[in-house]
């Protein structure tokens, strides 16, 4: 099956295409230059890079891959949760593409997507279903927390999720706290690489709690009120260098004790991770540890996968087509809150594209 895969939920375009579980081409045009000006995302630009942007890619991908359209099997499209108009922008476009194709669309929830780039390795990447072993999965981005029972291929459960901030907006909230650029998460990373990580003690928030849940919002009014009683710790570089590893350090010791402890209580032998806050250093090389000491499986998303991609949309299509899902309408509307919640068995019954051919 060759599938051609948007995403469209932030503030990255991407553009993929998957044959046979195989990643042929997967472009993303990344926003955070033009949002950093702004200190954090701002919808209206977003949404009008994805218009810029996205045509042109799609060209690119088919062109990079020798793919006509008419040599599609199916489109995808990440149909939330996300910002309103730039769900819109993706979905809409791969709805119409469809259309005019004559294919089935299928419309894909962004984390359910992030569930199985942990998955997609190797050069080029492709799926590695067979060696899926079922799993806790750690979701960590600027807008999401999650820890989620994936129990089977295309069978979850959301354990829980963040009450107040996110991992990544704490991140970015405390180091502009620190007078850092945005995103604050890398530049945190950076500086905490020879920072002491225990010098200051900042709280754990939910750390013992006996749920699956994560806040952060008292980690970053406690980093606040600490740089207002310390200010001068900001002029000194050693000083900033210890203070990013100990926030570092206090959000990753939440993360990776609240997993470690899902993944006993369910009883599974594999944890998985993905979002932009596992391109942490410290957060995979924690990971890495305690799955060694516990005796988990671990598999961290690439890189290159663990931000927003479509490769890791046309990887979830394909599957989910392949087992039976029935494709998206194609006046389905965007989900901007599209919760994780159980088991996604499919959206809705026929399409228009069925129907049309
Ligand atoms: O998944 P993502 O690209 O976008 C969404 O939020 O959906 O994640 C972006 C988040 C930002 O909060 C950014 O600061 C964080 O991921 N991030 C990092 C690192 N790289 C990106 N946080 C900590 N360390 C990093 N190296
Ligand atoms: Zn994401």
């Amino acid at each position: 099956m060759t599938l051609l895969a948007i995403e469209t939920s932030c503030d990255e375009t991407s553009v993929a295409v998957i044959r046979d579980g195989c990643v042929l081409a997967n472009l993303v045009s990344s926003q955070v230059a033009l949002h950093s000006e702004y200190g954090g995302v701002v919808p209206e630009l977003a949404t009008r890079e994805h218009l810029r942007n996205l045509l042109p890619m799609a060209r690119a991908v088919l062109e990079e891959t020798h793919f006509t359209p008419s040599q599609l099997d199916a489109v995808a499209a990440t149909r939330g949760p996300g910002l309103p108009s730039a769900l819109m922008i993706g979905l809409k476009a791969g709805q119409a593409l469809a259309f005019a194709l004559r294919k089935p669309f299928i419309g894909i929830n962004h984390h359910e997507a992030h569930l199985y780039s942990p998955w997609i390795s190797g050069k080029p990447p492709r799926a590695i279903f067979e060696e899926f072993q079922p799993n806790i999965s750690l979701i960590v981005s600027g807008g999401h927390t999650m820890l989620v029972h994936v129990k089977r291929e295309l069978g979850h459960e959301l354990l829980g999720e963040t009450v107040d901030d996110a991992a990544g907006e704490c991140f970015d909230k405390t180091a502009k706290l620190m007078g850092l650029p945005y995103p604050g998460g890398p530049e945190i990373d950076r500086l905490a690489e020879t920072g002491n990580p225990k010098a200051y003690d900042f709280p754990r928030p939910m750390m013992h709690e006996p749920n699956h849940d994560f806040s952060f919002s008292g980690l970053k009014t406690s980093v606040r009120y600490f740089l207002q009683k310390n200010p001068e710790l900001l002029n000194d570089r050693k000083r900033l260098c210890d203070m990013c590893a100990s926030v570092q350090a206090a959000i990753i010791d939440v993360l990776v004790t609240k997993t470690i402890k899902a993944a006993k209580r369910i009883d599974v032998g594999c944890i998985t991770a993905s979002g932009g806050v596992t391109c942490n250093r410290a957060l995979r090389n924690r990971l890495v540890a305690a799955c060694v000491e516990a005796g988990f499986v671990l598999r961290l998303a690439d890189k290159s996968l663990c931000t927003d991609n479509a490769a890791m949309i046309g990887i979830l299509a394909e599957r989910k087509l392949l087992a039976g899902t029935t494709s998206t309408h194609l006046d389905a509307e965007i989900q901007t809150s599209w919760a994780l919640s159980s088991d996604a068995k499919g959206d809705v019954s026929s399409s228009l594209a069925r129907d049309a051919t």
